[in-house]
């Protein structure tokens, strides 16, 4: 190198000097520029508070976000198994159960005790770090204990990503009925690093291009025509399109939470699919991104036959799902999902609040009563 620099500089005299000086001083300060650059930063401003969502950071810089003394972080042994090394070494570390079923109070009660253990005071910091399931325990956990302690998030799922860790819904499953039990408080920030998606199973992260898909479908048609476009460039995990999507999709959400934190009304298009994911999700075992690729794709359906949304768009969404893999029906007994809808708690009365699509780009939130949701339910399946 020192020869290279000595030739280009004798041949170019004090002005190449220059702008060799120049060209050094850029290429070791460009990757640090670059990775400033690359990261995009979505705030969250709510009523309650201001939540921060890094798009394009590392990892690896977490301890750069944590000026608490004392920080407890709460993840699930596939994703310690990974990442553990890395891990902020004074932290102790909280391992929970994987899947829906460890997502309970006990598990909550488990974290409680561990956290007088740790001797956890209302200074502690907690950093959940892991998939939906991990961020939304962690999030409720941390909201409860002494009244509520400050946490953050490290969403290592695309699912994750683009949803769960963002806008504030942490919670637990109770008996029979998913996400009954919880809190609306935001993280104070949440770490999207999209390398980390590299080592998540591919059903895992397919099912987080569900969310993506969702996003779009209510909210931005351009997103929508973008995912259709880059659909083996998205499979194939692209870094820039991966942070692409996933910024588009976390300022979709944010916009949505922001003008309605607890959702009273606008943030029940986030719920495009939903209500009938959560029953599908509930009595098959499928992952929650897969319901609601089929709660989407009958959405859409129900949309049409209800006069709101043309049939080609509907195949449209249908089609994107298959694209990624999504399974877009289901042969769920229809008598045990109605009883799962009834008890659904976003119902109100004898009518649900279902969301439904008039365009690509736009949901609207219809209450519908239950009988008419079934006899359109009986129809179509
Ligand atoms: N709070 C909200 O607003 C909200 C929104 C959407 C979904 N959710 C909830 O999120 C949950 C689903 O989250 P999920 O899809 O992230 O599932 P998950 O949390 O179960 O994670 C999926 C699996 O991947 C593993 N994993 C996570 N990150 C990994 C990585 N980088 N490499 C390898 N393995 C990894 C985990 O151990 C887990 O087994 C559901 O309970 C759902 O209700 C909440």
């Amino acid at each position: 190198m020192s020869n290279f620099r000595t030739s280009v500089t004798k041949q170019m005299g004090l002005y190449g000097q220059t702008l060799y000086s120049y060209w050094h001083f850029f290429k070791f300060t460009k990757l640090f520029f670059l990775s400033c650059f690359m990261m995009n930063t979505i705030v969250i401003s709510t009523e309650s508070s201001v939540s921060k969502v890094f798009i394009g950071e590392t990892f690896n810089n977490l301890a750069k976000y944590l000026s608490a003394d004392k920080v407890v972080i709460i993840t699930d042994k596939e994703v310690n198994k990974h990442y553990g090394n890395s891990f902020p070494s004074s932290a102790p570390v909280i391992e929970i159960g994987r899947g829906e079923k460890h997502k309970t109070l006990e598990t909550v009660q488990t974290i409680m005790s561990r956290l007088i253990e740790e001797e956890a005071d209302r200074s502690t910091f907690v950093v959940g770090i892991g998939g939906g399931i991990v961020c939304d325990v962690a999030g409720f956990a941390a909201s409860i204990f002494m009244r509520g302690l400050p946490f953050g998030f490290v969403s290592t799922t695309l699912l994750s990503q683009v949803d769960a860790s963002v806008g504030g819904k942490n919670g637990v499953n109770y008996d029979r009925y998913k996400n009954m039990i919880g809190v609306f408080r935001q993280p104070e920030f949440v770490i999207c690093d999209v390398e980390m998606l590299k080592t998540l199973d591919k059903r895992e992260y397919r099912a987080g291009l569900a969310e993506i898909v969702k996003a779009a479908a209510i909210r931005n048609k351009k997103l929508f025509e973008y995912l259709e476009q880059h659909t083996n460039d998205i499979l194939d995990l692209k870094t820039d399109i991966i942070e692409k999507i996933v910024y588009e999709s976390v300022l979709i959400k944010s916009e949505v939470v922001e003008a309605d934190e607890k959702e009273k009304g606008e943030r029940r298009i986030l719920n495009f699919g939903h209500t009938l994911a959560h029953a599908f999700e509930k009595l098959s075992g499928i992952l929650h991104g897969e319901a609601v690729s089929i709660g989407m794709a009958l959405a859409a359906k129900l949309s049409t036959r209800m006069g709101l949304l043309e049939e080609d768009t509907s195949r449209r969404l249908t089609d994107l799902l298959k694209k990624f893999g999504l399974p877009v029906s289901t042969d769920i007994d229809k008598d045990q999902l109605f009883a799962v809808i009834k008890h659904d708690k976003k119902r109100e009365g004898d009518s649900i609040h279902l969301v439904l699509l008039n365009q690509l780009g736009n949901a609207i939130v219809e209450p519908v009563l239950y009988s008419k949701l079934q006899k359109m339910i009986n129809d179509l399946y």
